[in-house]
């Protein structure tokens, strides 16, 4: 499945360098991506869209290292940004903010203002009351802010709850029935110019049926906007198409995308500038987190595998139960010792797991590689109990880059104050 991250020679390589190398160098826990990984997981994207007028906003908060961006800045991709942190990171990339759209429930009024300022391409708005302050802010600074209404269509992607976000029950994007009264108020709006249109339903979607149900109830609106006189120059279908964790099966991105462009076509819009938010299936598959084997613990009813890496570093199983393969890096001759361990952090929390049940066999100091750790892995890293955060290392072919610095605890410490 992932060329760019295999065992040769028995031993785990990303693209031509060998992980226990750049553990020995960088210590552990330690990401470490590919580029050419990520790069062939953009090009199922553009093979979609070839031909057509499109735009592929990286959303960077499946991993938003300086390095990760400039490869996506590099490759042609825009960005698709929730915070003024993040268009700062984007910049600091050397993206540019025309390719810049903004989501997120709760934009404040400085984070607006410092896009407009920056000539950010489009505000994904998530509400009404969103529209008036863009309209206020941007007349305050003699600006038009351009706008597309992210709407909720109301679509069960059949995905974990916590990541499921086109539902009635979401927090997210304008409701279907008041997408269109929300677009005739953005128009009259002096400040505001629509742009677009765009839907977000879910992450870690594994079937076509959500999306194409999801693009005719978007198309549905625009047929009712456009017949109210607000054109919509560009039509956003949002990210999450999911990403082989475990046997998972989501269409390819060039697949998926075919099947809905012939809907698009048969609709009458395939005249549009076309823009997606992709996030993990462009990262996720092209990480793994080396981490050392600190103790076994046997036990009478469990045999803990306890490991450098945690859930500050490793935030999913924790948040979402979720799964990620954890193989030794050098693959086991034989399996005679091989044992059933839950793989565990150092951290003070029963929660603090990163596998369940594994059969490994493995001794006291040996390498583990925690596998599809590319997205939502070091954006979500958190210094709970006082660790700092892990280094991340980009490999090219045979180079290998050091992309972040492991945190020291002067790192921690920074900013804190002690009473007078
Ligand atoms: N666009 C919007 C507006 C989003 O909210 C998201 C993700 C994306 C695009 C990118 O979705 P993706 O292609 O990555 O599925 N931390 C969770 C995932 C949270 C996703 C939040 N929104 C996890 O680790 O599974």
């Amino acid at each position: 499945g992932h060329p760019h991250i295999a065992w040769t020679g028995g031993e785990l390589h990303v693209e031509q360098v060998r992980v226990a190398e750049l553990a020995r160098q960088y210590g552990t826990p330690l990401f470490i991506y590919s580029q050419a990984a990520m790069l062939a997981a953009l090009a199922a994207y553009q093979r979609g869209f070839a031909g057509r007028r499109s735009k592929i906003c990286y959303a960077m908060k499946a991993n938003s290292s300086l390095a990760v961006l400039q490869v996506f800045a590099r490759a042609g991709c825009g960005f698709d940004i929730v915070s003024g942190g993040e268009l700062e990171r984007v910049l600091a990339a050397g993206g540019k903010a025309a390719d810049v759209i903004f989501s997120g429930v709760g934009k404040t009024r400085a984070e607006i203002a410092r896009a407009l300022e920056a000539g950010i391409g489009c505000f994904n708005v998530e509400s009404e009351p969103e529209l008036e302050v863009l309209d206020e802010v941007a007349a305050v600074m003699g600006r038009t802010a351009p706008v597309s209404i992210r709407v909720n269509p109301n679509v069960d992607p059949k995905t974990h709850p916590y990541i499921s976000t086109g539902l009635k029950g979401n927090k997210f994007g304008i409701a279907h029935e008041r997408t269109l009264h929300a677009y005739q108020r953005a128009a009259e709006l002096p400040h505001l110019q629509v742009v677009g249109i765009d839907c977000h339903i879910g992450s870690q979607i594994t079937e076509s049926g959500p999306y194409l149900d999801a693009m005719d109830r978007v198309l549905d609106l625009v047929d009712a906007v456009e017949a109210a006189g607000v054109r919509l120059r560009h039509i956003d279908f949002g990210g999450g198409l999911g990403i082989d964790y475990r046997g998972d099966t989501p269409p390819a991105a060039d697949a998926l995308w075919a099947e809905l462009l012939r809907k698009l076509d048969a609709r009458g819009y395939g005249d549009r500038e076309l823009m997606i938010e992709p996030g993990r299936s462009l990262v996720g598959n092209a990480g793994v987190c080396l981490t050392e084997v600190l103790y076994l613990k046997p036990g009478e009813q469990k045999n803990f595998c306890i490991v450098d890496a945690a859930m500050n570093d490793l935030p999913r199983p924790a948040m979402y139960e979720a799964w990620h393969g954890i193989e030794p890096v050098v693959a086991a001759a034989a399996d005679a010792s091989a044992t059933l361990y839950d793989v565990v952090g150092p951290v003070c929390e029963s929660g603090d797991w990163l596998g369940h049940e594994r059969r490994l066999a493995v001794q006291p100091g040996e390498l583990l590689a925690v596998l599809s750790a590319g997205a939502y892995c070091m954006s979500m890293a958190s210094n709970y109990n006082t660790r700092g955060r892990a280094a991340e290392v980009l490999v090219d072919g045979d180079r290998a880059h050091l992309i972040r610095e492991r945190e020291k605890v002067s790192d921690l410490l920074r900013g804190e104050r002690l009473l007078p």
